[in-house]
This record gives C-alpha cells, sequence and structure tokens, in this order.
C-alpha cells in the first residue's frame, strides 16, 4: 500500500538521509521509479505536477501509483506536487494521494498561514500528510540577481512563525535552486538553510534539484533536507532514450522498444540520485 510522506521523513530524519521524489507522467516513468527504487531497496516518493494531472488525468496517476505501490517491496509515496488550491488538495486526498502540497508561496505570509491550516484539518483527519511551501523557488527563466536574494529566498524568522501557526510536516524552501534546466551552477545560501531548519526543526524540501550538484546537495541534506524534487533529470533522460533508439534504428515502427530503453535510462538515473541521498538501503 502507499505510505504517507511524513512516514518516510521521519524515518530520514532519524537516519540523516533524503527520501527521492520523482515526477511523473505516464506508465514507464512510474515503473522506472519503482523498479530504481526496489533494486536500491530505498523508499520513494512518486509525485503529480499540475502539468501531469493535465497530461494523464488524475485517475489514471492514481492507479498508476496504488498499484506501483501494491507491487512494490519497498515503501511508496504518492503525493501532489504543488498544489494550487483547497480543492484540489481534498480531491487528491479523496483520489488516495498519501500526501499533498499546498503552495501558497505568492500569498502573503497570514493568507499561506490560513490556506495551510485549512488543508492540514482536512488532511490530518484522514492521515495524509503535507508539505507547504514559503519564498520563491521560481524557474530557470527569472534570473534572480544578488541584490533580490533577500526579498525572494525564505526568511528564517517568517519560516518559524510559519511551521508554530501550521505544524505542518515539511516545507519546502527558497535558497537558490530553481525549477527546470540551470544555465549555471546554481549558488546556494547553506547559511540560510542551517538558520531555517534551527529555528523549525521539520523536513525541509529541496525544488529544482536537478540542475544542483551532488556535493551541494549532500550538504544540503547534511543540513536537514529530507526530500529531494527531481523532474528534468528524467525529462532530459526519457528524451535521450528516444532519440538514442531512434537513431540506432530510425524505421523502428514498434513504441515498446522505444519507449523500453528511455525507460531503463530513467531507472539508471533514479538509482544514481538514490544513492546521492543515502536513501539507498533504507527499506
Ligand atoms: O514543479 C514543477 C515540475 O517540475 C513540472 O511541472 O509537469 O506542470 O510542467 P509540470
Ligand atoms: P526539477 O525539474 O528542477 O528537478 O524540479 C522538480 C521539482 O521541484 C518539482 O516540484
Ligand atoms: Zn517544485
Amino acid at each position: 500500500p502507499l505510505v504517507p510522506v511524513s512516514q518516510l521523513l521521519a524515518a530520514a530524519d532519524a537516519g540523516k538521509y533524503a527520501v527521492g521524489a520523482f515526477n511523473c507522467n505516464n506508465m514507464e516513468i512510474v515503473q522506472a521509479i519503482v523498479d530504481a527504487a526496489e533494486a536500491e531497496r530505498a523508499p520513494v516518493i512518486i509525485q503529480a505536477s499540475q502539468g501531469a494531472i493535465k497530461y494523464a488525468g488524475l485517475e489514471y496517476i492514481v492507479a498508476l501509483a496504488r498499484l506501483a505501490g501494491e507491487k512494490a517491496s519497498v515503501p511508496v509515496a504518492l503525493h501532489l506536487d504543488h498544489g494550487t488550491s483547497f480543492a484540489q488538495c481534498i480531491q487528491c486526498i479523496r483520489s488516495g494521494f498519501t500526501s499533498v502540497m499546498i503552495d501558497g508561496s505568492k500569498y502573503p505570509l497570514e493568507e499561506n498561514i490560513a490556506l495551510t491550516n485549512r488543508v492540514l484539518e482536512v488532511a490530518r483527519a484522514v492521515g495524509v500528510s503535507v508539505e507547504a511551501e514559503l519564498g520563491k523557488i521560481g524557474g530557470t527563466e527569472d534570473d534572480i540577481h544578488v541584490d533580490e536574494r533577500d526579498a525572494f529566498f525564505t526568511d528564517p524568522a517568517e519560516a518559524k512563525q510559519f511551521v508554530d501557526a501550521t505544524k505542518v510536516d515539511a516545507l519546502a524552501i527558497a535558497i537558490g535552486t530553481a525549477h527546470g534546466q540551470y544555465k549555471g551552477r546554481p549558488e546556494l545560501d547553506f547559511d540560510r538553510l542551517a538558520k531555517i531548519r534551527q529555528l523549525v526543526n521539520i523536513p525541509i524540501v529541496l525544488h529544482g534539484s536537478s540542475g544542483v550538484p551532488e556535493e551541494d546537495i549532500q550538504k544540503a541534506i547534511s543540513l536537514g533536507v529530507r526530500k529531494v524534487n527531481i523532474d528534468t533529470n528524467l525529462r532530459e533522460a526519457f528524451v535521450d532514450g528516444v532519440k538514442e533508439a531512434i537513431e540506432k534504428n530510425p524505421r523502428e515502427i514498434d513504441p515498446r522498444k522505444i519507449l523500453g530503453p528511455a525507460k531503463t535510462k530513467m531507472s539508471e538515473v533514479i538509482r544514481e540520485k538514490i544513492r546521492i541521498f543515502g536513501s539507498n538501503g533504507k527499506a
């Protein structure tokens, strides 16, 4: 069965490692995630974004992940990534998600707290865990200049106020990562991360982790990151696999001969990430 993310993060906190949260859009990705987790004996989080729900449909995502969780010999969670509203979180909870993210980071602090608390009240009643976000993580297209960092990054005092007022299960923070492919090496604000974690003492979530070098990911984990989100690296592996298969045999007409290698490539990337996060051998 699928387990709540909070259960996986509590174990990660005790063991000082991070659980990988990988975005899925279709069956091949779900299978790649679970195959990799089983091969590494690692707990794993399958997550669905707004785009994934639009593309595959909520029912398909839930059916795929539920089956994966039932068949897997390692703990698997299904998480809503960047939930946009109270209604969407409730819809996902009712459909079988074991964890939801309510992303109220675009609202003023008090509104973000109120929205997160509404979701928490329902989620708590049914044993679903909740992730919230504070600060602006952004896409790589929005260049954040050094003088803007303070305005965009998560404020440690606000993080404490937020966590005190919500008792949320996990907190996504902005310390210099961005979603998508990076132009250069990101400069993460580790001092800020350390300060936040010292003040809130709950599992921290790192978004936009695909372009972050291995040693920076590991440093972030040493400072309290317990969930690391990866999407872009899977997209890259998928498309590389597809291109390679078609280039090898341009006359190929069997989709399985194209998607099979793509799945294998994704699985290899996921195994590598799991080992970087230290969640291998933890299931
Ligand atoms: O959180 C962002 C995901 O990486 C991508 O989202 O599937 O809606 O494009 P999307
Ligand atoms: P990347 O696409 O940069 O890996 O980010 C994934 C993410 O944070 C999903 O919430
Ligand atoms: Zn994200």
